[in-house]
């Protein structure tokens, strides 16, 4: 049996390398700070408490973390002072005596698969799981001293010896406690060493004096990247977004250029969906079955129907629902609209603060005047409908259900359903009128050269 599990988070970072006013935590890699990353991960590994350790002064941490699960509890750690330290910054639901998994809240990668396998070795009692990996460029990360397969300790780089140096198992900084034991080894951490910290890993030496446990596994080291400045946020933006594209393909997505697709960590795509290159998904998308998103478009909060074409070249803002089969072409913005099943917006539109009626069309060029300056106003258009090219549409205004709308039309009045709006100057034809002008311009072009 699975026992309780408190996620604890780490997220007291300074992140000076960052040079942001953003605490580091909140910097977004898929559009959501990277401690949710790590939250998310926690909770697909059926962690049932998560806290988060923050520094002082981190009101927007907090905020962000209650907001992506309310039940979140906070703690300030004050001082700096060492890993050790900040987890005892959470004394209190460390007393509460669950399995306990320490992550970092700057290390968003971490798979809950890695999570579910840390707990499933508490379970089986281990008093300390520590995830491993090994890189080519060990400097700066605690080594994993083994004997015979043995995890005997972990040597901070500053404390290292030249042999120990060599080693190129590296501590990934993400831990396992057991709940039994997570209070007594933590509170026997001392800070005589290098750095005159409370280092987190000396729990693994301690555990081992006791006779307890002590397991380490091998993760990958992609896994634990950890983001210190700018270009490592980029780094793991990008394996982020590998993961993530192949994770749809695998599901039944088609993507032409996979590596062109820019995803949101919510970002739902159903199967079949064919898309082009050189697509963004902003935040909250939802792409229904066998939609075709061609290539060069911005999507953010939109729903997109099944069996709709969108693009290329469009962009959907947030609000946008296109109901199933729709059509909206190049150069077109929707926003806050409603677009009914089988209606089509082609060709260099903009539909704001709108809805529009099944199986309608909108004619090239046709704006929705939603905006008066202070105020938006809505538009609603019927069901078959048709507006013609080049029309402003201005709001508050109804279309009918089977109106029409002459091109070129300004329409500042509600067409009843079945009518034609015309709202346009009159033509008028002057006979040979077109020979006279050109008479009178060559005229004009002989004197001038002569
Ligand atoms: C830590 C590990 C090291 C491991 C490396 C992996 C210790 C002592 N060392 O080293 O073995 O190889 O991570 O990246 O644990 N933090 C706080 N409060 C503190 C100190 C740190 O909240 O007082 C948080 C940081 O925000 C960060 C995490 O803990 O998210 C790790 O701290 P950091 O200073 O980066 O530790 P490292 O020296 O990298
Ligand atoms: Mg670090």
């Amino acid at each position: 049996m699975a026992r309780d599990c408190l996620a604890l988070i780490l997220a007291a970072g300074e992140g000076t390398r960052m040079r942001s006013s953003l605490p580091k935590v909140l910097h977004p890699v898929a559009n959501l700070p990277m401690v949710c990353h790590v939250m998310r991960a926690s909770a697909k590994a059926n962690c049932e408490h998560v806290a988060v350790v923050v520094g002082s002064g981190a009101e927007a941490v907090e905020d962000a973390v209650r907001k992506e699960n309310p039940s979140t509890e906070t703690f300030v750690q004050t001082e700096r002072l060492g890993t050790g330290h900040a987890v005892l910054a959470a004394r209190r639901v460390v007393e509460q005596g669950h399995d306990i998994l320490v992550l970092f809240g700057d290390t968003p990668l971490v798979a809950s698969e890695t999570l579910d396998a840390m707990r499933s070795e508490l379970s089986k009692g281990a008093a300390v799981v520590v995830l491993g990996f090994r890189t080519d460029n060990p400097d700066g990360y605690g080594r994993l001293l083994e004997d015979d397969g043995k995890l005997l300790a972990i040597r901070e780089h500053k404390e290292a010896s030249d042999a120990e140096k060599q080693v190129n198992f590296c501590n990934g900084g993400i831990m396992g406690l057991s709940g039994e034991h997570a209070l007594n080894l933590l509170d026997a951490i001392g800070n005589d060493n290098a750095k005159g910290e409370y280092y987190l890993t000396d729990v693994v030496e301690i555990a081992n004096e006791k006779g307890l446990r002590v397991v380490a596994m091998e993760g990958s080291e992609t896994e634990v990247l950890g983001v210190n400045t700018r270009d490592g946020l980029a780094q793991v933006e990008a394996l982020w977004q590998e993961k993530a594209r192949l994770t749809l393909m695998q599901s039944g997505v088609s993507m032409q250029a996979p590596e062109t697709v820019f995803l949101s960590a919510d970002t739902v795509i159903d199967t079949d969906v064919i898309l082009e290159p050189n697509i963004v998904f902003g935040p909250k998308v939802v792409i229904g079955k066998s939609a075709q998103i061609k290539a060069f478009c911005h999507l953010e909060g939109a729903h997109v129907g099944e069996g709709s074409v969108v693009g290329p070249f469009a962009r959907l803002r947030p609000g946008t629902q296109l109901h199933d089969e729709t059509k909206v072409g190049n150069f077109v913005e929707i926003k806050n609209a409603v677009v009914e099943q089988g209606a089509k917006v082609n060709h260099l539109t903009y539909i704001g603060d709108a809805e529009i009626g099944k199986a309608a069309n909108i004619g090239a060029g046709t704006i929705t005047c939603n905006y008066d300056g202070m105020n938006k106003h809505k538009t609603v258009i019927g069901a078959n409908a048709f507006i013609g090219s080049n029309s402003a549409l201005v709001a508050p205004v109804t279309i009918g259900d089977g109106a029409y709308v002459a091109s070129g039309s300004v329409i500042t009045e509600d067409i009843p359903s079945q009518a034609m709006g015309i709202g346009r100057g009159r033509q008028a034809n002057k006979e040979g009128y077109g020979a006279q002008i050109r008479e009178r311009n060559a005229k004009i072009k002989a004197e001038r050269s002569s």
